[in-house]
């Protein structure tokens, strides 16, 4: 059978080590956000997964919105350029914001957003990702909801691509090294 998990190499991170961290975090959410009715901001497209799992741990009033932005387009490496892609829909004036990320890898992209969204003025506004590589940071990022720190590989699963593919694996995983070299 054409199952993609075939292609994943090491699991770094199970479905279950992921459920448990996420129930965490999202009990710190639930406490530090009681009465302000956060809007959770997911960054397509790396964080629907890590959203959906964390919106459903999440028992105090809070609304949801997106916003795109890219700088690998499919690859490996981030071209060190990121782009807006789809903006919010909703304002964030006075609202309490919580970026949800699936990975802060250069720290470019939380680096970008904050500058761009600061100048909306929310009423706050912190970073929860569910990974981080710091090995790997070119601009420090203040993640106040972190999930795992992860050693400088290339990972995919639970939302976070290679080349598109492999969003929809359930853990986090790295990928057998013919992978790509299929696809130079
Ligand atoms: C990935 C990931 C983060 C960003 C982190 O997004 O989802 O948003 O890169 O990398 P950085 O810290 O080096 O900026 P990508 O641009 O690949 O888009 P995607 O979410 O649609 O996969």
């Amino acid at each position: 059978m054409d199952n993609i998990k075939n292609d994943t190499l090491e699991i770094l991170l199970s479905q279950d080590e992921i459920k448990a961290k996420v129930k965490e975090m999202a009990g710190q959410i639930n406490e530090d956000y009681r009465g302000k009715s956060p809007v959770l901001v997911g960054i397509l497209k790396g964080s629907v997964v890590f959203l959906a799992a964390l919106m459903k741990e999440i028992e105090i009033r809070c609304s949801i919105d997106f916003i795109a932005v890219s700088s690998y387009a499919g690859a490996s490496e981030t071209s060190g350029i990121v782009k807006m892609i789809m903006d919010l829909r909703e304002s964030i004036t006075d609202r309490h914001v919580l970026l949800i990320e699936d990975i802060v890898d250069t720290g470019l992209t939380m680096d970008y957003l904050k500058d761009n969204l600061l100048t909306r003025r929310p009423a706050s506004y912190n970073i929860c990702s569910l990974l981080s590589k710091p090995s790997a940071r070119r601009v420090p990022v203040d993640v106040k909801y972190l999930g795992f720190e992860i050693p400088d590989k290339f990972v995919v699963g639970y939302g976070l691509d290679y080349q598109e593919q492999y969003r929809n694996i359930p853990y986090i995983a790295t990928l057998k090294p013919e992978i790509y070299r299929r696809n130079k």
